[in-house]
């Protein structure tokens, strides 16, 4: 509920992808920063693999390996202290691999709800034994 104590802070209102979970929100620290001052690309493509790996896992039911990283855009640099959600979701489900397309979202000045598309990327993951071997992704039905 919203009170004049209780600002609407909704995803929706802060511009936000509405009506969906992020898989990660994550902050980079200076630790992450390139010699620059600005974030790694590398840390970033490393949440990002992360991110895409959690709904891969789930409908995997089991362990993934990455396989394949198809595409990868930065559309805007990331700074230390941006608030960061990870978006995943599944474009593909194959024999043994998962295809997820995975967007990433910086909140630059949390007060000010300024929202940022700063990535977008798609990976391909594959479901593996515990012989780190390719096996089936299982039906659908199996979930319930
Ligand atoms: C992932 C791994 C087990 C797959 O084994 P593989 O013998 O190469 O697998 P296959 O050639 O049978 O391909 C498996 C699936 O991946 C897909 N795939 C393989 N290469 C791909 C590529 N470059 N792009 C997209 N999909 C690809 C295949 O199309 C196949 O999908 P399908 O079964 O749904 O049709 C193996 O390549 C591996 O261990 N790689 C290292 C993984 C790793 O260390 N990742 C980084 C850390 S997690």
């Amino acid at each position: 509920m919203t009170t004049p104590e209780t600002p609407d802070t909704s995803a929706e209102r802060r511009g936000l992808p509405p009506g969906k979970m992020p898989e990660l929100r994550v902050m980079p620290a200076p630790a992450d920063a390139n010699v620059y001052g600005d974030v790694f690309g590398g840390w970033i493509m490393a949440q990002v693999d992360i991110a895409g790996s959690l709904p891969a896992t789930r409908r995997a039911n089991g362990r993934v390996a990455t396989v394949a990283v198809n595409s990868f855009v930065f559309k805007n640099p990331v700074f230390i202290g941006d608030l960061l959600s990870f978006y995943a979701d599944i474009v593909k489900v194959g024999n043994t691999s998962i295809t997820v397309n995975v967007e990433v979202y910086a909140e630059r000045n949390r007060l000010q709800a300024s929202i940022v598309k700063v990535t977008e990327a798609t990976l391909t993951y594959v479901a593996t034994g515990p012989d780190r071997k390719p096996r089936q992704v299982p039906p659908l039905e199996t979930f319930q």
